[in-house]
């Protein structure tokens, strides 16, 4: 087999290439920032498995069923199934290749995340995403040393080398000497979430860009769930970019209030008793949003995690503490902290199967530029799951695929390269916000659709900007298509979930168009 492409080197591009050379075969791993500025390495609170060491009788069919439930049921149930029923054994690989996982008396201390019943999330202090980063580059750097990984920061995708739906390699820059090269093979896009099209109101990295999903988008890649777009309920503002406090800060007992008449309304633990602070974050976050907006409450929700033990403080998240002085100048273990929702994770992304596979053959993609595990809602503590797990699946279904003996040859045309401007990057965000924040409906929606439309038609765009527009229009047609609410899209003018909308909405680009179609979601094979 050709060497295997991968573009992406965080957590799912790690995780295939070292899969792919655990099994012998070479790879290429291709990324414009090194593995140790990923996304991944800004995951904060923690990675879940059912490793049940809490004894609270927890199994992996709980997780499925949390899983599920806490992305609305649009999530593909056997995609689900294999995440995590491997979940406990992907925290013990970690565990084996050096990651220090918070523990007691020997066992990995869980703690509580959002939407879960169980203390299932293992973590590293609240610095869990950099701590596994480390250990993956360096066993990644063994394979690297043998020749089978081929790791090359600062090269950028320039395109797909696609002929008849078949996918027969990359054409990549190198963005320091401006080279560029055509290698053949199969490939696994690994390019993580559409920061990009978010700056400054997002908890991403905007290295992360969207080039890539927009480029694979106008090259006939499908993508779905592009209107389920996660706002996380805690963060903070910091320049150029909303700062996240974890999830765990609430797992630990941090607790949400507002000022309500002149007194501390804890709204959450007194509107959902069972799960209260800790609700799935498409609760949290829509009712922080709604709280704000009553006329008897102060219009700021603090996060009060003043009455968090010592041990808590210096064991668990004395990172977070620091990072809340840091940034905010306020120490949350003596003062309550204002916070607001921002945007944090795209649910949405190329439409993938269980396997990984694409619609385009020999092209495959996991971690969060994927859309399988997570439906309308993912639930904390899933997505570093979902890139490991996911790169790992996707390299194997490249091994059992077993790529092609022949290839096309592909002209090396000139292309547009000219760089998306900051103003048409912007001007693209405020469109999207106007329509596809936590409240949404028909008039603010079309609106959008219509004035991206006006835009784009009346101004010169280079081919980037272009395609950058091309995959907001998917994602603001996709909202105006589910006439429902689910998960993260609430819809004011269709406050209740339709299972009439219990499918998933497929978007394509095809002959200058942007297409879109319900399609149904797989039943699960095995009922347990
Ligand atoms: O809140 C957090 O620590 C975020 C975790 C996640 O998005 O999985």
């Amino acid at each position: 087999m050709e060497s295997v492409n991968i573009i992406g080197a965080g957590l799912a591009g790690l995780s295939a290439a070292i899969t792919l050379a655990q099994n012998g075969i070479k790879c290429n791993l291709f990324s414009l920032q090194p593995s140790e500025r990923a996304q991944s390495v800004l995951a904060e609170g923690g990675i879940n498995g059912a490793l049940n060491t809490m004894g609270e009788d927890d199994c992996t069919e709980n997780h499925y069923n949390d899983t599920m439930k806490g992305g609305v049921y649009l999530a593909d149930p056997n995609a689900v199934d294999s995440l995590t029923q491997n979940a406990p054994d992907i925290i013990r690989m970690l565990q084996s290749i050096g990651v220090p996982f918070n523990t007691k008396d020997n066992e990995i201390v869980l703690r509580n995340f959002g939407g879960q019943k169980k203390k299932r999330t293992a973590y590293a202090r609240s610095s869990t995403g950099k701590i596994i980063m480390n250990a993956m580059i360096d066993e990644c750097r063994k394979y690297e040393k043998k020749g089978l990984v081929n790791r090359c920061s600062h090269h950028e995708l320039i395109k797909l080398l696609i002929k008849n739906k078949k996918c027969f390699g990359v054409r990549i820059k190198d963005t320091y000497t401006g080279v560029i090269n055509d290698y053949y093979g199969t490939v696994i896009a690994a390019c993580g979430g559409m920061n990009g099209f978010f700056p400054e109101m997002i908890t991403g990295t905007t290295q992360n860009s969207g080039e890539a999903a927009a480029l694979m988008f106008s090259q006939g890649v499908e993508f779905s769930n592009l209107e389920m777009l996660q706002f996380h309920p805690t963060t903070i503002g910091i320049p150029n970019k909303r700062c996240l406090v974890t999830e765990a800060a609430r797992g630990e007992g941090g607790r949400l209030f507002i000022e309500r008449n002149g007194e501390k309304w804890y709204f959450m633990e007194e509107k959902y008793p069972e799960l209260k602070n800790l609700m799935p974050r498409d609760v949290v976050s829509r009712e922080m949003f709604f709280v704000r907006r009553m006329e008897d409450c102060s219009g700021e929700v603090y996060l009060d995690m003043t009455g968090l033990s010592e041990d808590v403080w210096q064991n668990k998240l004395s990172d977070l503490r620091e990072e809340i002085i840091h940034y905010l100048g306020k120490d949350p273990k003596v003062l309550p902290i204002p916070v607001h929702e921002g945007i944090h994770y795209f649910m949405g992304g190329i439409n993938t199967d269980e396997r990984h596979s694409t619609n385009i053959k020999y092209l495959y993609a996991a971690g969060e530029c994927t859309s399988q595990y997570h439906g309308a809602n993912r639930l904390g503590g899933n997505s570093m799951l979902g890139a490991i797990y996911g790169g790992k699946r996707a390299a194997l279904s490249v091994i059992e695929d077993n790529g092609f003996n022949e290839h096309p040859v592909f002209d090396m045309e000139i292309c547009d390269d000219t760089p998306a401007r900051y103003s048409v990057i912007i001007k693209i965000r405020d469109i999207l916000l106007s329509s596809m924040g936590i409240v949404r409906n028909e008039q603010t929606l079309a609106n959008a659709h219509s004035e991206l439309s006006n835009f784009a038609a009346g101004e010169k765009l280079s081919e980037r900007e272009k395609r950058r527009v091309s995959l907001a229009i998917a994602m603001i047609t996709s909202a105006e298509q589910r006439k429902e609410s689910r998960g993260a899209h609430y819809r004011e003018d269709y406050p209740e979930t339709d299972d009439k909308y219990k499918k998933i909405i497929v978007s394509a680009f095809k002959d200058g168009e942007v297409l879109t179609e319900f399609r149904q979601i797989p039943q699960r094979r095995v009922q347990k």
